[in-house]
């Protein structure tokens, strides 16, 4: 049986040189993770081999966005996401993932890594927005009506779901650039 804490509302904050990294084969079980990922989650590296890695899972996350990530890489596809995760203790971390995958000498699909630093707060309070209109689509309609909910909410950005999430993570990035430069 997974672990599931009593979710607490208090945010870890952590280095953004801080990565975590973690595979999965091709199920989603844990089949590596560093020290960050231990250190930042709070579960020791014996607890995590071998289990699936929703061990992290926060409801707050959409099920689309899994089901989107799962669909990629099954696919052969490297993709991105912000995920909000639950550490051991309770509390949450917000991340950007960059997901990708290793083949055996045959192309066939062996394992998916992940490599995650910590999300800016412009980032996770923008994307929480948006992930609050997709479970409340998920609540009444499922997985479809999240999908149909980004969907619309993409058109409107006339953005596709990558060119969001990099305006997102670049643009604060940009404009503090510019901060830092004229107060040099
Ligand atoms: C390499 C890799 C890393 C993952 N990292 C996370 C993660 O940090 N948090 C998370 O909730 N799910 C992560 N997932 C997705 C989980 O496998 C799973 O789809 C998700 O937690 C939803 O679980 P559920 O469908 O059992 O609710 C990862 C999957 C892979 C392949």
């Amino acid at each position: 049986m997974i672990y599931r804490p009593i979710l607490l509302n208090e945010e870890i904050k952590f280095s953004k040189k801080k990565f975590i990294v973690s595979k999965t084969d091709v199920e989603g079980k844990i089949l590596f993770v560093n020290k960050n990922f231990c250190d930042i989650t709070g579960y020791g590296h014996q607890e995590l081999m071998g289990q699936p890695h929703s061990v992290l899972r926060h409801p707050d996350m959409p099920k689309a966005i899994f089901y989107m990530l799962w669909k990629s890489l099954l696919a052969g596809m490297e993709v991105s996401a912000i995920v909000k995760n639950v550490a051991k203790s309770g509390k949450f971390y917000w991340v950007i993932a960059d997901f990708s995958m290793q083949r055996d000498e045959r192309g066939r699909l062996k394992s998916f890594t992940s490599f995650k630093r910590a999300a800016p707060t412009h980032v996770s309070q923008n994307i929480e927005n948006l992930y609050h209109g997709m479970i409340s689509a998920e609540r009444k309609g499922g997985i479809e009506a999240s999908l149909l909910f980004l969907e619309i909410f993409l058109k409107d950005k006339q953005m596709s779901y990558s060119e969001y999430l990099e305006d997102l993570v670049e643009e604060k990035a940009i404009f503090s650039s510019w901060i830092n430069f004229f107060k040099k």
